[in-house]
């Protein structure tokens, strides 16, 4: 992936963003959020996958740009946040599914039932927890990592101990895993 096609899938992200929404277009212009607007061009590649799962709703900020690019979403998250319905409305986004858990365990039945073919993890980011979410997520075979850094050792660690397929970790803080 080089920078100009980086550079491209900003571009695209920012034409998602209305004008009057002026926070969230100079948060995309100013790469706020680099790993999501990455993962979100290699959705675009990929040809917009038909059912994406993100792991971290937070306010729905990614939800809301992953809703952009493919077809349906599932976004898990253990807390409520009463954001992510507004920021969903606000974009006219409406083939996001905002799933809350109450723990790992039920996180873990949800994601064995889906058969979804792209992985935000961008959860805990704790080693385990990390772990955890790429176990219950591989099996789609498209996974991209969020906060892959020094900042998040508990992801690097995960990251770095995968051993099979292929890893691409050309635009910090984003991570992809592919099987092949
Ligand atoms: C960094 S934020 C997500 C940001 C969001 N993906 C985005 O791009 O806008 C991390 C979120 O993970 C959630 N979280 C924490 N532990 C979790 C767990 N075990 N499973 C799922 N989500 C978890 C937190 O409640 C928080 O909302």
């Amino acid at each position: 992936m080089t920078p100009e096609r980086v550079a491209a899938a900003i571009e695209k992200v920012k034409t998602f963003i209305p004008p009057e929404e002026v926070d969230l277009r100079s948060a995309v212009a100013n790469c706020h959020n680099p790993g999501l607007v990455a993962g979100m061009l290699s959705c675009v590649e990929r040809g917009h996958p038909k059912l994406a799962v993100e792991i971290g709703t937070c306010f729905g900020f990614g939800a809301m740009m992953l809703g952009k690019v493919c077809q349906q979403v599932v976004t898990i998250d253990v807390h409520l946040d009463p954001r992510v319905q507004e920021v969903l409305a606000m974009f006219h986004v409406t083939n996001v599914a905002q799933v809350v858990v109450p723990n790992d365990a039920a996180k873990s039945i949800l994601l064995g039932a889906l058969d979804f073919d792209f992985a935000f993890i961008d959860g805990c980011h704790e080693q385990a927890a990390v772990a955890l979410d790429f176990a219950l997520t591989r099996k789609c075979r498209t996974v991209v990592f969020h906060d892959y850094w020094d900042k998040n050792p508990g992801v690097k660690s995960v990251v770095d101990s995968i051993a099979d397929g292929v890893l691409f970790k050309g635009y910090t803080p984003f991570v992809w895993w592919t099987p092949e």
